[in-house]
C-alpha cells in the first residue's frame, strides 16, 4: 500500500512511525513533512491547505490511503475533497470536523445531548457579551469560537480582564474571524486528561489516556504553547473515571453527531477536566493531540493502518484495540524564546544516537535539512519520547535521553510528568 500523511509536526512523525510498522505499507509520503519524517517517508512539497494539489498528487501517485494529521485542513473540508475525487482518506468530513472547528457548536451539542461540560453562553455581539459579564462570577473563561492555534482561550480573573478580553477577541480580532462568535464559560478546576479515540461513525474505541503540559515554563508558569511534553497513561484516569466517561461522554458524543446528520469518522480527542462534580468535557479536537500522539502511539499494539481502514469502512467493532502495559513520557525540546520569538537554523547534534534504540523515539517537529545537516526550524523542535515499565522509569529515561541531543538555544521544561509523584 501507498500511504500519504498530511502535516508536518511531531504528531505526523509519530503517525508516520506507526504507519511504517504496518506490514501492509510499502511506501509513505508526507506533505509537507519535515527532516525527521523524511527519514521514513518521501516528503512532498505541498502545503496542508492546498487541497487541489494534494488530491492531484494522490491520484497521480495512486495513493491507497491518505491520513490527515492537522486540524486546519480537516475543518476546511480536505476529507470531502478527497472523497469527492473517489480517494480513500482517514478523518472527519467538514460537517463533522466542526466538533473542533466551532466551540459554540460543540457546546450546543453537549447541552442538547446532556454531555457534561461547563455552563456557558454563546455571543455574536460584543455589547451583549459585555452586558452578560456585568453580572457574572469570576474567574470566567472566554473562548474564540474558531480555530486559534490553541491560544483562543482567555481565563479572566476580574471583570476588567474579561471586558478587555472581549475587545481583544471580538473587536481587535486577535484571532481573525475565529472571534466573530465567542463562548463565555464557567471556570472549572481539576486535573486535565486527554483521551483520544478512534471512531467509525457508530463505534468508538478509546485509546490509553495521556496528559499534556501546555505552559512554557516549569510549574505551569509562562505562556500557553502547543504543548511542552506529555505522559501516558494518566494515573488520575481511574477506572471510576473511565466508567463515567463511557456512560456519559464517549458514545454519547458519537451518537449525538450521528443524530445531527454529522457522522464522525476519524479521531475524537476528548479534553477532559476531572472536577469535583465528575469528569467534564473542556473541548473536543478532531485529530490526534500533539504531543499526545507521541506518547500514545508508541504504546499501541495494533497495526494502525488496519484501525484507520476499519474507521473508514465502519468495522471498528471488529478491532481489539490494545496498548502495552507500560508508560511513556515525551519531553519537547524547543527553541529558547518559544512561543514568542526565537532564532532558528542551528545544527542539531546527537540524533544518530537514537537509531535502533529500543523504546526511545525522537519525533521531529520544527526541523529541516540544510546542506545535508538537520537544523532547527521552529519553536518546538523535537519531542524525545521514552518508554519505561512505569511512569517514573519512563520519565527518568526520557530526561536522560534529552541529554543526547544538543543544539544552540535548546530549551525544555524540567518538570514534565511531575504530577506522577502526586498520584
Ligand atoms: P481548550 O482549548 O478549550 O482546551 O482550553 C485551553 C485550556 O484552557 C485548557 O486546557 C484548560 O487548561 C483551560 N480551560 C479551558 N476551559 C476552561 C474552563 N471552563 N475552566 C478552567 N480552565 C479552562
Ligand atoms: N496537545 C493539545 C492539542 O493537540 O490540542
Amino acid at each position: 500500500m501507498k500511504v500519504l500523511i498530511v502535516g508536518s509536526g511531531g504528531r505526523e512523525h509519530a503517525i508516520a512511525t506507526a504507519v511504517a510498522k504496518s506490514p501492509k505499507v510499502d511506501k509513505i509520503y508526507c506533505a509537507p513533512g519535515n527532516a525527521g519524517i523524511g527519514q521514513i517517508a518521501e516528503c512532498v512539497n505541498i502545503g496542508a491547505m492546498e487541497f487541489d494539489k494534494l488530491v492531484a498528487f494522490a491520484k497521480e501517485n495512486e495513493i491507497d490511503l491518505t491520513v490527515i494529521g492537522m486540524d486546519d485542513p480537516l475543518v476546511g473540508g480536505v476529507v470531502d475533497a478527497f472523497e469527492n475525487a473517489g480517494l480513500r482518506v482517514f478523518g472527519p468530513r467538514k460537517n463533522a470536523a466542526i466538533l473542533e472547528g466551532s466551540k459554540a457548536f460543540s457546546k450546543d451539542l453537549m447541552k442538547k445531548y446532556n454531555i457534561p461540560t461547563a455552563g456557558y453562553e454563546n455571543f455574536n455581539s460584543p455589547e451583549e457579551a459585555k452586558e452578560y459579564l456585568e453580572n457574572s462570577k469570576y474567574p470566567i473563561v472566554l473562548k474564540a469560537d474558531g480555530l486559534a492555534l490553541g491560544k483562543g482561550v482567555l481565563i479572566c480573573n476580574t471583570k476588567e480582564e474579561a471586558m478587555a478580553g472581549v475587545n481583544e477577541l471580538m473587536l481587535d480580532k486577535k484571532f481573525g474571524d475565529a472571534g466573530n462568535t465567542i463562548v463565555i464559560e464557567e471556570f472549572m478546576t481539576g486535573r486535565e486528561v486527554s483521551v483520544l479515540s478512534y471512531v467509525d461513525g457508530k463505534t468508538i474505541k478509546i485509546m490509553t489516556s495521556a496528559q499534556d503540559h501546555k505552559r512554557a515554563k516549569d510549574g505551569d508558569q509562562g505562556l500557553n504553547t502547543g504543548g511542552m511534553g506529555t505522559f501516558s497513561p494518566s494515573p488520575f484516569y481511574t477506572e471510576e473515571v473511565d466508567e463515567f466517561c463511557k456512560k456519559y461522554i464517549y458514545q454519547a458524543t458519537v451518537d449525538a453527531m450521528a443524530a445531527e446528520g454529522r457522522e464522525f469518522k476519524g479521531i475524537i480527542f476528548f479534553g477532559l477536566m476531572l472536577t469535583e462534580d465528575g469528569p467534564k468535557v473542556l473541548e473536543y479536537n478532531a485529530r490526534f493531540g500533539d504531543p499526545e500522539a507521541q506518547v500514545v502511539l508508541p504504546r499501541m499494539k495494533n497495526d494502525i493502518v488496519e484501525v484507520f481502514e476499519a474507521c473508514i469502512d465502519g468495522t471498528l467493532d471488529q478491532i481489539d484495540l490494545q496498548f502495552e502495559d507500560n508508560a511513556a513520557v515525551c519531553v519537547v525540546l524547543a527553541s529558547d524564546g518559544y512561543p514568542v520569538s526565537y532564532e532558528k537554523g542551528f545544527e542539531i547534534k546527537g540524533l544518530e544516537q537514537f537509531d535502533n534504540k529500543e523504546g526511545y523515539y525522537v519525533f521531529h517537529a520544527g526541523t529541516k535539512l540544510s546542506d545535508g545537516k538537520i537544523v532547527t526550524n521552529g519553536g518546538r523542535v523535537l519531542g524525545v519520547t521514552a518508554k519505561g515499565a512505569d511512569l517514573k522509569e519512563a520519565r527518568a529515561n526520557a530526561y536522560e535521553a534529552t541529554k543526547l541531543i544538543d543544539f544552540d538555544n535548546k530549551y525544555m521544561r524540567n518538570d514534565i510528568g511531575k504530577a506522577i509523584d502526586e498520584a
